[in-house]
């Protein structure tokens, strides 16, 4: 892989003396769905697909970008400093934001770059690439120009790029799966804190896969919006009567208690899914510890269940993708993941079943939706590295 990407940057650059090339992970949430700003537990892992970059300084201060991914876009050109959105939907927003966050905290860049990305994450499959993007520009920096930021920081630094300059008001969890992944450990992390533990996936006879519904998701955006406005809504109205600073601080049966005040039947729906999705994450990642992976797998399912009639993220395409693996022999577990309206599942299945799994679900797919799926067998892998 390596010299193939070296190759590729003598390609556009002239020659690859004294590139370097880095790699950063995508991310898939194993359970913990739409908490991660409500406060909640989150339980990702990053993984060993992701985004690499081949990077070499400039004399000037031209900064270059050049994607294998969308090679018909040639090669763009920002200078340091500066950094503006010229199409909301260019890809080299992503590095863009990432070095506009990093000035904002008076980290300037001494020269620009050549810059060359190569993603192997399915696109538009729910699993970050566009953290990974972030997370690997935000390393490379550090690398290349000396800066001194922790993996927590990064990870904040590539949420404040997606925030503030791509206007994605994303959590955190993405940005901090791809910063701080661990081979083969799963993160729980605490969102209102970023308080976190390791938790080793030790699963062994199962497979984790992931199932690209590759559903086209238009609307994601506006309803990710409107889901977190829904939830600081609630929380408002919870907050008259009791002292709460986030829905998850709440548990599931004080939230009980006092869901009367909240005054709206779906907002109801939504503080519901978010306070028993945080309960079931802490039962989840203690499933993970004593390796009861039928638990887990029973999690997962109540997750998936509570996604599409709490909160109503899946649509019609992601429960038939949940639905046709629950009905798999060697199915442990399976479920929606990510921002949902479309992309994937994760599915944890027993080894000798992972052949059938495929094609079962994946016809059972096909004949409810007519969409095809893409599946993916996939490995835990750790965080941002110079290869
Ligand atoms: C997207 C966001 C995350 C998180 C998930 C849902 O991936 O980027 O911050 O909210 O959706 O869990």
């Amino acid at each position: 892989m390596k010299e193939k990407l070296l190759q590729a940057f003598a390609d556009q650059y002239g020659d690859a003396q004294d590139a370097r090339v880095y790699f950063a992970p995508g991310r898939v949430n194993l359970i913990g769905e739409h908490i991660d700003y409500s406060g909640g537990y989150v339980l990702p892992c990053a993984l060993t697909l992701g985004t690499y970059g081949v990077v070499r300084k400039r004399e000037d201060e031209k900064i270059c970008f050049y994607s294998m991914n969308f090679p018909e876009d040639g090669v763009k050109e920002t200078r340091v400093g500066t950094y503006q959105i010229e199409d909301e939907k260019d890809w080299t927003n992503y590095p863009k934001g990432v070095m506009w966050a990093f000035a904002e905290k008076g980290m300037k860049l001494s020269c620009g770059m050549d810059l060359l990305f190569f993603g192997d994450l399915p696109a538009g499959a729910g699993l970050s690439s566009s953290a990974s993007l972030e997370v690997l520009t935000g390393f490379i920096l550090c690398d290349l120009y000396g800066f001194e930021v922790s993996g927590e920081e990064l990870a904040l630094l590539g949420q404040r790029a997606e925030n503030e300059f791509c206007g994605v008001n994303c959590g955190i969890m993405d940005q901090f799966a791809v910063a701080m992944g661990k081979k083969d450990q799963a993160i729980l992390l605490k969102t209102s804190d970023l308080s976190y533990e390791y938790i080793p996936v030790k699963l062994p006879g199962v497979k984790i896969v992931i199932a690209n519904s590759n559903k086209k998701h238009s609307l994601n955006e506006s309803k990710y919006n409107e889901r977190r406005q829904e939830c600081e809504t609630a929380l408002g109205e919870l907050q008259q009567a009791i002292g709460i600073n986030n829905l998850c601080d709440l548990d599931d049966k004080t939230f009980d208690a006092y869901q009367i005040m909240i005054k709206d039947e779906t907002r109801q729906k939504r503080a519901h899914h978010a306070v028993y999705e945080n309960e079931r994450t802490k039962n989840a990642a203690e499933a993970l510890r004593a390796n009861d992976v039928l638990t887990f797998g029973q999690l997962m399912k109540e997750s998936h269940r509570s996604l599409s009639e709490d909160y109503e993220v899946t649509g019609e395409e992601m429960d038939a993708l949940a639905e046709a693996a629950w009905q798999q022999e060697g199915v442990i577990g399976s479920r929606m993941t990510g921002g949902g309206f479309g992309g994937s599942t994760v599915s944890l299945v027993r080894e000798e079943y992972v052949d059938s799994f495929i094609k079962e679900t994946g016809k059972l797919y096909t004949e409810k939706t007519g969409l095809k799926a893409d599946f993916y067998l996939v490995e835990i892998g750790g965080g941002p590295m110079l290869q």
